[in-house]
């Protein structure tokens, strides 16, 4: 086995150590918009969602190398609301695209060919071409780290979910696999869940659990 201390590491290599490590990650594409109305759409694989009453979901927008915050971060500080896109293997190159470090002033929207398509509690767009779509308020911005890469995490309450109807299973629920989800590893590898690599467990009951 090999140690490391984190403390021994610069924040690009503790991230680099990492990613490849806490995968796969799913890959929140966040919609927002400034206090002046730009509009904004980027990707976040450190997302996560948390528990259901209220339903929470959590992402991090890391600060850039100079420590300056990226313009989502921005926009949900002074407006309180976002979208989250989920990603599917047809939108991933596209989802790439909106990563690239554009102005402020620029909207990823026009820069990817996503179609906009309005909201009904938040004003920032949903993704149409995405399979579902979370409109959100913020919660709570946790700050942790400062300078160069420290963390933001953006916690966030969902308040209405949609959903492509073609994507839901005989239960009437989602179907991952009809989701067809991209997520995150790490360098500059992604992954692409499908039923082939789905398998499913029953939870056990106590009982099911002890070893002869
Ligand atoms: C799939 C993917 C996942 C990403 N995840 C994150 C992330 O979790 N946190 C982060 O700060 N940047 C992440 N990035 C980089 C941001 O998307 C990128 O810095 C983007 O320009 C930020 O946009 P903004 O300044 O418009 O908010 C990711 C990029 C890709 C392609």
């Amino acid at each position: 086995m090999r140690l490391l201390r984190l403390a021994d590491l610069a924040p690009r290599e503790r991230h680099a150590w990492l990613t490849p490590l806490i995968a796969p990650r799913p890959i929140a594409l966040v919609s927002s918009l400034s206090a002046e109305g730009a509009g904004n759409l980027a990707p976040f694989s450190f997302f996560a969602m948390g528990g259901g009453n209220p339903q929470s979901v959590a992402f991090c927008p890391v600060a850039d190398r100079e420590g300056n915050p990226k313009d989502t971060l921005r926009n949900v500080r002074a407006t309180g609301e976002f979208v989250i896109n989920i990603v599917s293997r047809a939108m991933a190159e596209r989802v790439n695209a909106a990563s690239a470090p554009f102005a402020p002033d620029v909207d990823e929207f026009d820069m990817t060919g996503f179609t906009r398509i309005a909201s009904t509690v938040v004003r920032p767009p949903r993704v149409l071409e995405s399979p579902a779509q979370l409109e959100c308020k913020v919660f709570e911005i946790v700050t942790h780290g400062s300078g160069p890469q420290h963390s933001n995490w953006v916690i966030g309450e969902v308040l209405v979910l949609h959903v492509d109807t073609a994507v839901l299973g005989d239960d009437g629920l989602p179907d991952t696999a009809k989701v067809n989800p991209a997520a995150r590893m790490g360098r500059q590898e992604w992954a692409h869940v499908t039923a082939a690599n789905m398998f499913a467990l029953e939870r056990p009951t106590v009982a099911t659990t002890r070893t002869p």
